[in-house]
């Protein structure tokens, strides 16, 4: 008996599984690895100097409530200052409608905590974010899961899944899906709201990634398009720095009592010096100019790596160019295992992750995510070179 048992860990938890892209990101982290693998936003574009000054201004202006307890709901004039940053993609919100998080994984949390009992129905993409699922399962979750296209997902689908198993909620990520980098057209968008006012249903909205676009108009959020049934949230994981913790729920004002006691059974509140710290920022007023040098980054380094793709991998390989975000997500030709071959792409020091694992219900076997935010542009053509001959000769 492993101590766990021995302790009477409860069933549920001595089942989950560890989330295998966090193994990988062991495996990738060794020297000389070139690691397309994790979702990291490239640590040269952190606002360092102006994180630093934002940190001594946190301190000198706010004295010890920077350092003090604070409401659970957020930091007020924090919230504030995030509605104002929201108001681009949401533009009816208010300070009322937001509830600080400690990451977007733990707005996913809270929102297992609200709705999920053992056994309930959740609706989502296949592929999807396997934080997700790792959130939602520990609730113990099942998956009513509905495919993608080109246009997001197949929202055709989802009424079947609504009838046959009333789901507690539709989980989707509209904006530079993680992993297939795939956008919601506006149409399919309509069509979900229209869905989910028909049958009542939440909506959870997962949108780290809105604000990383590289070229198109941005589709309107869904909760911009009368969704007074969705539940947004947001980031500053991607725009700012992940390490901070700090992000946002955007719900309509019925359901933050029950968000408020949520949140306080998790961590009372979200750090209150975190929160102080990217209020400072937020006032210096270099945020959209700073997403800008990241969407130039990133843009250029995505190209780098599709034409990389284009030249190296074999014929039958297709790819998703998005146009934003962080990842593009390949099929391999003949229906080859991409998760057989990621030990031979370690042993060449190249990192991926592989499809199935972001597939609740199965599949994806011959799918691979990769990531263009972390890598340099000579190390993603290095990486996709690699790549690119275990492939061909493993065919
Ligand atoms: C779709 C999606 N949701 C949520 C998260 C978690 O973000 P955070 O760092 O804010 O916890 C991520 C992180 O990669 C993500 O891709």
């Amino acid at each position: 008996m492993t101590l766990p048992e021995k302790w009477g860990v409860v069933s549920h938890v001595l089942t989950l599984e560890n989330s295998i892209i966090r193994e990988i990101l062991k495996l990738s982290s060794q020297p000389g690895v070139i690691s397309f693998a994790g979702g990291l936003p490239a640590p040269e574009l952190f606002p360092l100097e102006d994180l630093k000054e934002a940190s001594v201004r946190a301190i000198d202006k706010h004295g010890p409530i920077a350092l003090q307890y604070s409401l659970s709901m957020g930091v007020t004039e924090f919230r504030k200052a995030v509605a104002e940053v929201t108001r681009h993609q949401i533009p009816d919100v208010k300070m009322e409608n937001i509830l600080i998080t400690s990451g977007s994984q733990q707005g996913l949390d809270l929102v297992g905590r609200a709705f999920i009992d053992p056994g309930d129905y959740v609706v989502c993409e296949s592929p999807t974010y396997t934080g997700a699922l790792q959130a939602f399962n520990f609730y113990q979750a099942r998956y009513m899961t509905v495919g993608m296209d080109d246009d997001g997902m197949i929202v055709d689908e989802v009424e079947a899944a609504i009838k046959k198993r009333r789901p507690k909620f539709i989980y989707v990520i509209p904006n530079f899906h993680n992993p297939t980098g795939i956008t919601m057209s506006l149409k399919r968008r309509l069509q979900l709201i229209e869905l989910a006012n028909k049958y009542e249903l939440p909506s959870i909205d997962d949108n780290p990634y809105g604000d990383l676009r590289f070229e198109g108009d941005p589709v309107p959020s869904l909760r911009a398009l009368g969704g007074d049934t969705v539940i947004s949230l947001m980031t500053f994981s991607k725009i700012v720095t992940p390490g901070l913790r700090i992000a946002w729920l955007v719900s309509p004002e019925g359901m933050m009592p029950i968000f408020e006691r949520v949140k306080q059974s998790c961590d009372l509140h979200t750090s209150t010096f975190g929160q102080m710290v990217l209020l400072e920022y937020l006032k210096m007023g270099k945020l959209d100019q700073h997403i800008e040098k990241i969407r130039r980054t990133y843009s250029a380094r995505r190209d780098i790596m599709v034409n990389a793709i284009a030249e190296y991998f074999p014929s039958g390989t297709k790819v998703v160019k998005p146009k934003g975000g962080l990842f593009l997500w390949l099929t391999l030709p003949n229906k080859m295992s991409a998760k057989d071959l990621l030990p031979k792409a370690i042993a060449a020091k190249v990192a991926y992750v592989y499809g199935s694992p972001f597939h609740p219900n199965g599949g994806g076997e011959d799918t691979m995510r990769l990531n263009f935010s972390t890598a340099n542009e000579k190390d993603i053509l290095e990486g996709i070179k690699r790549l690119g001959r275990i492939v061909t000769e493993n065919m």
